[in-house]
């Protein structure tokens, strides 16, 4: 099952939010954080980036249910500027590694297509490690590829540099 969350339920989902975030993170995703990464920090994420954002109705979050816990997220974020107002960006998609493969990530990402429309967006931009299973994912459900950026990001665990690929779905037509 798939909720969209108000602020209550965001407090209520903090702990699940960072053990997936914490999870996801040491088993090497590349979603903007490197080792060490601890429990802390995962809820200061949380706490202060999206709680904050979703307080003052700048974002919405998405989790899905399974077995009584949350095992996934993502979040939509509208764009802001003035001549953007179709736009928004999709952020981080997460399912815990232990319930992979059993669509929650697409069934988060459905989620955020119908609330995109309600919002009047049309636009949908992400970016994902171009080594990313991810990657297979979005152009599974309709995202073009608008290119890729050399060394864009750190690996989590160790020095090296590796490349991003942005990616834009069109929901106008
Ligand atoms: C990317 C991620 C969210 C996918 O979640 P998921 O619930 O396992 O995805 P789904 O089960 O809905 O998979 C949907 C489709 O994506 C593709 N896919 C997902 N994971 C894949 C993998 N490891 N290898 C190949 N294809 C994969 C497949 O086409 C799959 O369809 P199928 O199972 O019918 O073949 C998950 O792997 C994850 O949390 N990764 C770490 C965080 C991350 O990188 N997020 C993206 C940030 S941009």
């Amino acid at each position: 099952m798939i909720t969209r969350l108000n602020s209550i339920e965001f407090d209520a989902a903090l702990d699940d939010l960072a053990e997936i975030l914490h999870a996801c993170v040491h088993a090497g995703a590349s979603i903007g954080f490197i080792l060490p990464f601890t429990m802390e920090d995962a809820r200061r994420y949380w706490l202060q980036t999206v709680q904050t954002g979703l307080k003052s109705g700048e974002l919405d979050v998405f989790v899905v249910h399974d077995n009584g816990r949350i095992q996934g997220t993502v979040q939509l974020i509208p764009a802001a500027m003035p001549n953007q107002p179709h736009r928004a960006d999709v952020a981080k998609l997460l399912v815990h590694p232990n319930a992979r493969r059993r669509g929650f990530g697409r069934a988060l990402m459905e989620a955020l297509f119908i609330r995109t429309k309600e919002v009047r967006r049309t636009m949908l931009v992400l970016d994902t490690r171009s080594t990313d299973p991810s990657r297979l994912l979005y152009q599974g459900l309709g995202f073009q590829i608008a290119g890729e950026i050399p060394n864009y990001c750190r690996n989590p665990f160790e020095l090296s540099l590796e490349p991003t690929t942005y990616m834009y779905k069109d929901l106008s037509g």
